[in-house]
């Protein structure tokens, strides 16, 4: 498959309004009444990038945040950085693995232990373009991480968010690379990997994130839990670590035409994990940073300009038509197909 350019604003006067609003002003722009402070989220994906950047600014903020993670080194490293920045942080960390259906029940299980309420879940983790894998009880991996794993995460923490009372949020952090394909509803794991194709793969997730939100709302919005879907936009983190070589070049030839400066590129992602700790984080101009890019999860997961909104998807903080008549799904017929479709696959895992 082609990667297809992405829509990114070529100069200043382009970019969307939006595009370069940061996490932190989101938070400022909150009123009094919708302030985060005592208030409890679940974060997935919290080691690094847009995880790391909303657990940051909701702790910053006074709330108290669930970091989910695979990783305990990584998440003691991450909650370091917040803590060296914000003091007064309030940051737990549990432990889970996306790719293992028994984890996701291990870690509500073990949120529910702590008797804490939840106000805000946001489903952030993600892969993107991986070779083909599959995850513990087989589904094809970017399926099973991005989208079945927090589908399962939703409906084990979905009474909790009900009990929160109106204005609890789910998130489900989707991409525009949803347009890349749709869902593949008699062959959801590309005939074993014989059909995969690492960008499609990429975008069945993320349109099932989309409609995922459209689903939950649809079902919960009525009990006081509206889900959102967004894009956070092209954000410099290390979500491309997960690419092979072959889909990370067929990225970069979409997005950058000229040779020399994507072979300056490729060189910068190579060595970012070295000179982060000294340069901080090497992007092109037109890319946002984590803390822009975290903003449009941020609102959704806290604006009251969204109460009523639910099943919208966001892109600089607006509300946007998503890019696929799919995604879109004017009927609702899609969210409930895939609602369906999911709710079979994890049946005998809840
Ligand atoms: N960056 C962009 O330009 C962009 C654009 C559109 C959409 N997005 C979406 O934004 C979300 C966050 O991505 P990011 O850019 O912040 O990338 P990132 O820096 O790579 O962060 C992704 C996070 O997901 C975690 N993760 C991956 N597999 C997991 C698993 N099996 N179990 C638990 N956690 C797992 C990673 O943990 P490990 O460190 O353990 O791997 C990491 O903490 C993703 O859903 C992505 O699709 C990003």
């Amino acid at each position: 498959m082609s990667f297809a350019p992405a829509i990114i604003p070529k100069s200043k006067a382009e970019e969307p309004e939006g595009y370069r609003t940061t996490s932190d002003q989101v938070m400022n722009n909150l009123p009094e009444s919708a302030s985060v402070k005592g208030k409890v989220f679940i974060v997935t994906g919290t080691n690094a990038g847009l995880g790391e950047e909303s657990a940051r600014v909701l702790a910053a903020y006074g709330a108290t945040v669930v970091m989910a993670s695979r990783n305990e080194k990584a998440a003691n490293e991450s909650k370091k950085r917040i803590i060296a920045r914000h003091p007064k942080a309030s940051l737990k960390w549990i432990f889970l693995d996306l790719s293992d259906l028994d984890s996701v029940r291990e870690f509500a299980k073990q949120f529910k232990a702590l008797g804490l309420p939840l106000n805000g879940l946001i489903c952030n983790a993600g892969i993107m373009a991986s070779p083909y894998g599959t995850t513990k009880q087989g589904f094809e991996m970017q399926f099973g991480v991005n989208h079945l794993a927090h589908f399962l995460l939703i409906q084990l923490l979905i009474d909790d968010l009900i009990k929160a009372g109106p204005g609890s949020r789910v998130i489900c952090v989707s991409s525009k690379g949803h347009r890349f394909a749709g869902i593949r509803y008699d062959d959801i794991g590309f005939d074993g990997g014989k059909k995969y194709d690492a960008f499609e793969g990429y975008g069945q997730s993320k349109t099932a994130n989309i409609l995922c939100a459209k689903a939950f709302n649809e079902i919960y919005s009525k009990q006081g839990v509206e889900c959102f879907s967004i894009h956070p936009g092209m954000v410099a983190t290390e979500l491309s670590k997960s690419m092979s070589p072959e889909s990370r070049e067929t990225m970069l030839k979409g997005n950058i035409p000229n040779p020399f400066i994507r072979t300056f590129v490729k060189g910068a992602m190579m060595i970012q994990p070295y000179i982060k700790p000294l340069v901080g984080t090497l992007k092109p101009s037109w890319m946002k940073s984590s803390e822009e890019g975290a903003a449009t999860q941020i609102y959704a997961a806290t604006s009251p300009d969204l109460n009523g909104k639910g099943g919208a998807y966001l892109e600089d903080c607006q509300i946007y038509r998503p890019l696929t008549d799919e995604a879109n799904d004017a009927t609702g017929e899609n969210a409930k197909r895939l609602y369906a479709l999911s709710e079979k696959l994890v049946a005998q895992y809840k």
